[in-house]
């Protein structure tokens, strides 16, 4: 089959907030998504950029005493990090204050100038003597015309849900300053959509899901308005063109920002733009794919307004818009105060991102229904599914392969070719529900594979057949590996770093989508590095506490101290560390500090040394430690602070009990060597 052209993208997250849990459900789909594409070997790039400009941006800056500028490079910077730790990978990701997206912008709006859809009309708006700017709809509050509710917006009331002219408001006030705002009248420009009704009417069903387009063609039924496209200075964006003081609304720029991006890619990776976003006869022609994830608040945008912009400019349309829902936790709106909202970092501080990954690929069913991150259910399916069912055919078959039968697979006999057979054979209805962004479906089936895997692992007792037969039992573990390795290649769309690691086992280089269909016999495996762990529910609860933001509390922390947060954390940073371990295998641990009161040789070890330690509330602790080669004279320890780990299980030796172990660090870099307690370690020492 030959191999498609696709363009994808994921919406533009403003630059004025920080990525957070509802976000993720979108970029982590589309990463789903675009990473399936490409396993199936068809090129396929994903966009994406910083939607930069608007009056938020503008307002934001100037209360930070920075230029706007300098707001969204930070942004940038700080998005970039949290998608890639969230292991979501950008073909390009790029900024809406652009040269590119400036030269499109003017273009496009020259397009429709030119055919007539651009107009001008007066009216009313509300200005901020003291802020000196006209207010936009978010940025005025006041009393409701129709049912006379306070602190309504400029736009809408959500008590009675009226929609009205921001300047028809009871009482308004400036939401920055407080102020009185008044009524000037300005000029303004409008994207006049009726000339394009018919086109549109019939451009809809065909673009996105039925729910979507009926509820948009309700519209239809009259004229269609036009859409103001015009802000005045001061604006944090693109001057239009022949018309001074004039700038194009964020939401004119915005989407324009996608083909900006995506030129960006094209000219740094030597392709041609017109072959990946057609214009004229081209647009038309089908060569390229185009589609759109967005969530279900911003449809008006990119189905309506936007395919009028492309069409009016000679543009390719989008192929499909793919709407999503929105993210309810815990079956509720996410709440700050509930400690429910939380930022993608709050997050990566609590839980691995394999864990969100995971649970959104087994809830993300491609329609706009709500989904649901149940807290507790997360815990549950991560814990039951991905470490005990998937990951545990990895782990039992794989150590014990190393241990025990020098980490070699043999060949496949008929109940294993069996086994594998079934596998392979699900390839195709997986990658039909990937295609059709089922995610959830793509987990049921790779857990029904998974559970294949573990009931014949279990049939075979390789465990026991390991102590008569060596042989029989290379067998059952190549079968159970090889049946893990085409679920791991299924599922490396939605956990890319666990396949990563996966494949590392195996030793290949890559995968693609038909590697599922090979099996690996009588060859040799690499080192099991850990998969996945489980998660507590105790990660989760300090997550929720580190998010909640208390009454009084504006739940924005200031960027400074996050700055030096961040780089306090940069700098602590080591260098990849082998056998990482999760944080609650760590939190396990009840480090303490000991002082040596007396340490002797151990008669007839030449190894041991036995020292009491004074552990303050702990009383006295008496342990045998390893390192005499280290320590010709023991009584030099006497009154140094030691490390030890306090809650080790007693161990009876030959020479005693040993209650605890003393944390000793050798040089930097270098395993062993002299040793010295801990606190006395430099930098980077192993510790022993
Ligand atoms: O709703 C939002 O967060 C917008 N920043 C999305 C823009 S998507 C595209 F049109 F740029
Ligand atoms: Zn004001």
């Amino acid at each position: 089959m030959s191999k498609r052209r696709i363009v994808v993208t994921s919406a533009l997250p403003y630059a004025n907030g920080d990525i957070h849990l509802g976000h993720l459900v979108e970029y982590v789909q589309t990463d789903f998504w675009v990473r399936f594409q490409k396993l199936r070997g068809n090129a396929c790039v994903y966009i994406c950029a910083d939607d930069t400009h608007g009056t938020p941006i503008m307002i934001r800056s100037r209360k930070e005493g920075i230029s706007p500028e300098e707001l969204i490079a930070r942004s940038h910077a700080e998005h970039l990090r949290d998608f890639t730790d969230f292991q979501i990978s950008f073909d390009n990701y790029y900024s809406t204050n652009s040269p590119e997206n400036r030269a499109l912008s003017e273009r496009i709006f020259a397009a429709a100038e030119r055919q007539g859809f651009i107009t001008s009309r007066t009216s009313p708006q509300l200005y901020c003597e003291h802020c000196k700017m006209y207010l936009p709809d978010r940025f005025v509050k006041g009393a409701c015309p129709k049912c006379g509710a306070e602190g309504q917006y400029g736009d809408s009331c959500d008590l009675c849900g009226a929609t009205y002219g921001a300047e028809e408001l009871g009482h308004p006030a400036c939401t920055t300053c407080g102020g009185t705002p008044v009524v000037r009248d300005s000029e303004h420009l409008y994207f006049e959509l009726e000339p394009q009704h018919d086109y549109l009417e019939k451009w809809i069903p065909g673009h996105t899901t039925s729910d979507v387009s009926n509820k948009l063609l309700e519209w239809f039924k009259e004229p269609l308005r036009g859409w103001c496209i015009s802000r005045d200075a001061p604006y944090f964006g693109f001057e239009i063109p022949g018309h001074p003081g004039k700038f194009f609304y964020v939401w004119v720029d915005a989407p324009i920002g996608y083909i900006a991006s995506l030129q960006n890619w094209c000219e740094r990776n030597g392709k041609n733009l017109a072959d990946y976003w057609p214009s004229g006869a081209d647009a038309e022609a089908g060569g390229t794919e185009l589609y759109h994830f967005i969530g279900k608040d911003i449809i008006r945008f990119h189905c309506l307004f936007w395919p009028g912009m492309l069409h009016a400019a000679g543009l390719k349309t989008p192929d499909k818009v793919f709407v999503h829902g929105f993210l309810t936790v815990n079956g509720e709106k996410m709440s700050k105060s509930k400690g429910t909202f939380v930022n993608a970092r709050t997050y990566l501080d609590h839980l691995p991102p394999e864990a969100l990954r995971y649970y959104y690929a087994a809830k993300l069913g491609g329609t706009t229904d709500d989904m649901d991150l149940n807290l507790q259910d997360f815990v549950q399916r991560v814990n039951s599914d991905l470490v005990g069912k998937i990951t545990n055919i990895a782990s039992r078959g794989a150590q014990m392969l190393q241990k025990k039968l020098d980490g070699r697979l043999g060949s496949l006999d008929d109940e294993g070719r069996a086994l594998l057979e079934r596998c392979r054979a699900a390839g195709e209805t997986i990658a039909g529900f990937y295609e059709a962004r089922r995610f959830n479906q793509v987990v049921v089936e790779i857990c029904r594979l998974a559970d294949a895997a573990n009931e014949y692992f279990d049939r075979r007792e390789p465990w026991k057949s390991v102590k008569t037969d060596a042989e029989a039992t290379r067998t059952t573990l190549t079968a159970a590996l090889n049946a893990f390795r085409v679920i791991a290649i299924y599922l490396s769309p939605i956990l890319p770093a666990y396949a990563d690691k996966a494949r590392a086992l195996f030793g290949e280089s890559a995968w693609t989508w038909e590697s599922a269909g090979t099996a690996l016999e009588n060859s040799s495996l690499g080192s099991y590095e850990y998969l996945a762990s489980r998660i507590d529910s105790k990660q989760v609860d300090a997550m929720i506490a580190a998010a909640t933001v208390k009454p009084g509390e504006s739940g924005e922390v200031s960027h400074e101290s996050r700055a030096s947060k961040n780089k306090a954390k940069a700098e602590r940073a080591a260098p990849a560390l082998k056998n990482e371990i999760a944080f609650p295998d760590f939190d396990r641990l009840d480090l303490r500090v000991g002082v040596v009161e007396s340490c002797e040789i151990v008669p007839k070890s030449s190894k041991l040394l036995k020292f009491v330690l004074d552990a303050g509330p702990l009383g006295k602790r008496t342990i045998f430690s390893g390192i005499r080669p280290a320590y010709p004279d023991p009584a030099a320890l006497v009154g140094k602070e030691v490390v030890f780990v306090a809650n080790l299980a007693p161990r009876k030796m030959s020479v005693g009990v040993s209650e605890g172990m003393i944390l000793f660090a050798g040089e930097p870099g270098v395993g062993g060597g002299a040793l010295v307690p801990t606190s006395a370690a430099g930098a980077g020492a192993p510790v022993t």
